[in-house]
């Protein structure tokens, strides 16, 4: 009998002692990894696969910020999306809560370019020193500048009195040539305009249409690409065409031009982006380098400029 109690008290003990042994490890590796930054993220609420991507993909600084927010399962959507840039995160989830029908991808390129502002609200200067890479928008004015290096595109290639840098003369002509060798005949309908021209042409448009629709194709004066002498109207010569896009030479241009340094500025789709309606011919000039890049990527070139410009050179 006495035997017995004594190894009932010593089973309760032992349990006792592991019960205690057990709550302290675990009280002691709980206290240790809410420390971590797995564990404070758990305790904020992602799960572990977010946190993963949480930890691969931001700095030491940036998930401290996360951290100091409330948990929001869109922070993970916003971040995986290519174009995310961290200063824009509350902007992304505050416009995307207005504006729940729009993609993560679509939200991002807004808020980066700006393009949820009222256009011409803040105007900045557009850099000049930029050279083919200036970025000419509704947000950027180029005021009166006018390039020194302009020359008139000859006859073969453009209808008369047009004028180009000629930094992209020779791209111009290479495009044209290419073209032609298949079959396709592009001339140039119009190039430079200066800042009075572009002056004439948008109060003409307001007056006959109103400010709504002329701001939709024509731009105000400082903000027109045509005015950097890098943008040019490329037209099928001699063709007949009710949907430009339907015409061979649409379909080649639009294959073919970022190989000579062109980019269609106001591509179809991305009218909220550009502030422009789809124009098929507008072309610019941007260099071989980012030219490629917007069209593997397919993005305009406000959303290259606000990303791998103007976001790069602010994470500095
Ligand atoms: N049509 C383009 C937007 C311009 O006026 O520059």
């Amino acid at each position: 009998m006495k035997r017995k109690l004594n190894v009932k008290k010593l089973i309760i003990f032992i349990i006792v002692v592991l019960t205690i042994f057990y709550g302290s490890y675990k009280w002691v590796k709980d206290y240790i990894y809410s420390g971590s930054i797995e564990g404070k993220l758990t305790l904020k609420g992602y799960n572990e696969d977010d946190i993963t991507f949480l930890i691969e993909n931001l700095n030491d600084k940036e998930i401290n910020k996360i951290l100091e927010k409330k948990y929001n399962k869109n922070y993970v959507n916003f971040i995986k999306e290519k174009y995310f840039i961290f200063d824009n995160l509350e902007k992304y989830i505050s416009y995307s809560e207005k504006n729940e029908e729009l993609s993560f991808e679509k939200v991002v390129a807004i808020i980066n370019t700006g393009a949820n502002e009222e256009w011409y609200e803040n105007i900045f200067d557009s850099n000049l020193s930029d050279e083919e890479s200036m970025l000419v928008n509704k947000f950027y004015t180029l005021n009166t500048y006018s390039p020194e290096d302009l020359i008139e595109i000859d006859l073969y290639y453009a209808f008369d009195d047009v004028f180009i840098r000629e930094i992209a003369l020779e791209s111009f002509e290479s495009l044209c040539d290419a073209a032609k060798n298949n079959d396709i005949t592009l001339v140039a309908s119009l190039g430079y305009r200066s800042y009075q021209e572009q002056e004439n042409t948008y109060s003409n448009y307001r007056s006959y249409f109103g400010t709504r629709e002329a701001d939709n194709t024509v731009a105000r004066p400082g903000h027109s690409e045509h005015q950097t002498g890098l943008a040019l109207e490329i037209e099928p010569y001699g063709v007949d065409y009710e949907d430009a896009t339907k015409t061979k030479e649409y379909k080649w241009l639009i294959k073919n031009a970022y190989k000579y340094g062109f980019i269609q500025r106001y591509p179809e789709g991305k009218e909220d982006i550009t502030g422009y309606e789809f124009e098929p011919w507008h072309y610019r000039y941007v260099g071989t380098d980012v030219s490629v890049k917007l069209y593997r990527e397919k993005i305009t070139y406000d959303e290259y400029y606000a990303y791998y410009l103007k976001g790069k050179e602010n994470e500095q």
